[in-house]
């Protein structure tokens, strides 16, 4: 079946129409005419899958990875990386606009990935057997991987070994994850659907068979979504070091906190975050702060910061960082900034800064932040659009929205990074 493909749309696929019906298609790009399959009918939609293209874009690159379409970690290998750029950007608008209602006409920066391969300083690998991989996309099917072009170098080094050391597990975990900072040093967990008294790995096997990197390994039970560390061999955590206005911060991340992911973003993040800082304010809340990313370099340019974050060890970690890079005018707060407005209440933040996972913001926190007069600006740093636009439609109630950015954190994939910051209008 011949489809022209019109539009590119979050989640990776092309949208087209196969007899007025629409459909979704992978690994196209739009304006291409392909050959598709269905492979499922929906009421109001068609899934389907490429079969050949008849007429390329000439943004069609060939794609680098022997994995590719199989693994389920890309999306968009085969595109030129200036048109994944483009392809986002006009994704992150649309988005906006429909779900939003936000008549946002342009975004005003978009910053690329200095290089669009190795740039992941994590990764979680899935384990069954002797297979270590990544599940394929739409499925729990493990794609049995020797390379991964996206990983930090280490990382990928890593495999081999970790493939070896498998086989000497009578006992195999169901994930391993690496975290590799700025500063090679290494972190490995491995996951275990149960917990058991001794791991017959020591730090020395796993320095010589893996990663001379590797400082540290914790050994996890996964009891639902959560992770509870029962084996701990070596260091539980790892530094991170960012040059930021002229000054060296160096960021201890344990094994059970949070870091951005894309190593060659982290200082733009920062540096695009600070530049809407834009005077010395009073106190600023940074909400979702992980261990003091963004909290420690702006309070090089405001009065007080507050960080509050739900995870106790990234809170722990923001207190050391605190203390390790000498601010007196910060604070960590372990607290669940979605939930606990009374919290924030006690506040007079003139600033907030947030950063929260896919799912966006609570309606009591959408609430505090409309309702509470001293706060003159909002910078909302969203990995995930339709969230941003469900959140921003509510904010525009007493915001505006003064500019938009696009910081491209996971290239190769439909994840769109965006910095949208918000100023109280004229009867707000
Ligand atoms: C996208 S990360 C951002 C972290 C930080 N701003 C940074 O740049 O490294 C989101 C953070 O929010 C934390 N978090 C998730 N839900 C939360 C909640 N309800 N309240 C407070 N923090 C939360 C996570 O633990 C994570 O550290």
């Amino acid at each position: 079946m011949e489809v022209k493909i019109e539009k590119s749309v979050y989640g990776g696929k092309g949208l087209g129409k196969i007899n007025e019906k629409t459909c979704f298609v992978p690994f196209v790009i739009d304006g291409e005419l392909v050959n598709v399959d269905i492979v499922k009918e929906k009421k109001s939609f068609y899934e389907c899958r490429l079969k050949t293209v008849l007429k390329p874009s000439e943004y069609r690159v060939n794609p680098p990875c022997k994995y590719f379409t199989y693994c389920g970690g890309c999306d968009y290998q085969h595109i030129s990386y200036e048109k994944q750029l483009d392809i986002k950007k006009s994704i992150l608008l649309e988005t906006l606009n429909r779900i939003g209602k936000l008549e946002i006409d342009k975004v005003d920066k978009i910053i690329p990935s200095e290089n669009p391969f190795y740039y992941r300083n994590r990764t979680q690998l899935k384990v069954r057997g002797k297979q270590l991989g990544f599940y394929m996309k739409e499925s729990k099917t493990i794609v049995d991987i020797d390379e991964c072009l996206l990983l930090k170098e280490d990382l990928g080094e890593s495999l081999k070994g970790l493939r070896e050391l498998l086989q000497f597990l009578d006992i195999k975990p169901i994930e391993i994850h690496l975290y590799s900072t700025n500063l090679d040093e290494m972190l490995v967990k491995f996951i275990y659907p149960f917990s058991f008294k001794r791991f017959p790995l020591g730090l020395k096997h796993l320095k010589a068979f893996v990663n001379k990197n590797i400082i540290g390994i914790g050994i996890f039970e996964k009891k639902g979504e959560f992770l509870k560390r029962f084996i701990s061999i070596g260091k539980q955590f790892a530094y991170e070091s960012v040059k930021i206005m002229d000054k060296d911060i160096k960021y201890r991340v344990s094994i059970n906190s949070f870091f951005q992911v894309n190593r060659f973003q982290i200082k733009n993040l920062i540096n695009e975050v600070l530049e809407e800082v834009d005077k010395e304010f009073n106190e600023v809340l940074d909400l979702y702060c992980g261990v003091g990313t963004l909290t420690l370099p702006i309070s090089l340019k405001a009065k007080n910061v507050i960080g509050i974050e739900n995870n106790k060890f990234a809170v722990e970690d923001g207190n050391h960082n605190k203390k390790l890079n000498g601010f007196k005018n910060v604070k960590f707060i372990k607290a669940d900034a979605g939930k606990d407005i009374e919290l924030l209440n006690k506040f007079s933040p003139d600033l907030v800064v947030l950063d929260p996972p896919r799912s966006g913001i609570t309606k009591d926190l959408l609430n505090y932040l409309i309702n509470k007069e001293s706060i003159e600006k909002i910078i909302y740093v969203s990995c995930n659009p339709s969230t941003l636009a469900r959140d921003l439609s509510k904010l525009k109630e007493k915001y505006q929205i003064k500019s938009l950015k696009l910081i491209d954190m996971f290239p190769q994939t439909y994840h769109i990074e965006s910095i949208a910051m918000l100023e109280k209008g004229i009867d707000g």
